[in-house]
């Protein structure tokens, strides 16, 4: 767990600066909109995607300066999802990451304003690696049949009792998209082969699923200090979740079956893995 999280610190940091270095450039926006994109952007947070693509692009060969603008821009996606998210249209939260939500800070149209300026520029920066492919990738999983249209579905599900199937779609799409993204980027970047994409992308979706099924158990069972934003939401909003679909015992044991399948698709892997293997088993233990 240290070497994960020695590992997550390594790139966080690395991402941080480089997402600093981007909002120096952007000297024309007004002052009060960089100040909110700022505040939820550099407010913590796992920094769990930039370290999916600046260490599958490790994994294949690549480097993190050439994964670095893929890097950026994936947070810089997952940050206005998130933004966006805890609006009162939404699931109406108000704290994130340990803070006030943009909303309450800054007032929604603000919140809205500034979560758009951050999906928007994302794709500039992700212009920056130079690879059209990157670009379409992230926002192929960021829009309509990924975390947007996954959003949707999560709307229009609360107050439904979902089967297993529909769930683990609604999964896939909300969470499982950009973190599959996150992956396959990293890879395109590091120059991988069609196999080792093939793998990596496989990866990449086990520990979405694990990755959101964790999320919603820690609604249950975590704390609102560790996590940073409100536990029990879930079970108030009648949201459809893996805890309130199969008990909590049946969703960590499913979270733990996704993990060994993550792991088992590194089997041909090397030491140059041994980060994604653990980062997999993490995934489910974290408490934040
Ligand atoms: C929270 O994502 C929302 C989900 C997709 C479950 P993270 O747990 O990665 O949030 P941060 O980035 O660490 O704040
Ligand atoms: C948020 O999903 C994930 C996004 C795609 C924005 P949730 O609503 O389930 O996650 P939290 O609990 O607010 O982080
Ligand atoms: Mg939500
Ligand atoms: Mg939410």
């Amino acid at each position: 767990m240290t070497d994960v999280k020695a590992f997550l610190a390594e790139k966080a940091s690395k991402t941080e600066n480089a997402l600093t270095e981007h909002f120096a450039r952007w000297k024309d926006a007004p002052e009060r909109l960089r100040e909110a994109m700022e505040y939820s952007l550099f407010a913590g947070g796992k920094r769990l995607r930039p370290g999916l693509v600046l260490g599958a692009a490790e994994i294949t060969g690549g480097n993190d300066e050439r994964a670095l603008p893929a890097a950026c821009a994936v947070e810089m996606i997952h940050t206005y999802s998130l933004m966006h998210d805890d609006l009162p249209a939404m699931d109406d939260d108000d704290l994130r990451r340990g803070r006030p939500t943009s909303h309450k800070v800054y007032g929604e149209a603000m919140a809205i304003l500034a979560g758009d300026a951050l999906l928007t520029m994302a794709f500039e920066v992700a212009s920056q690696s130079g690879d059209a492919r990157v670009v379409a990738e992230l926002a192929g999983a960021a829009g309509a049949e990924g975390m947007v249209g996954g959003q949707v579905i999560d709307l229009m599900s609360e107050n439904e009792q979902l089967t297993v199937d529909e769930l683990q779609r609604l999964h896939a799409c909300k969470t499982g998209a950009l973190i599959r993204a996150s992956v396959r980027a990293g890879v395109l970047l590091g120059g991988g082969s069609e196999e080792a994409l093939t793998r990596l992308t496989q990866y990449g979706e086990h520990i979405g699923l694990a990755f959101q099924i964790a999320d919603d158990i820690l609604n249950v069972t975590g704390t609102e200090a560790a996590m940073g934003k409100p536990v029990g939401s879930d079970e108030a909003h009648h949201k459809s979740t893996y805890p309130a679909l199969l008990g909590l015992e049946k969703a960590k044991e499913l979270a733990d079956a996704c993990v060994a399948q993550a792991i088992q698709t590194l089997e041909d892997f090397g030491d140059e893995a041994a980060h994604f293997r653990a980062l997999a088993q993490y995934i489910v233990e974290r408490d934040s």
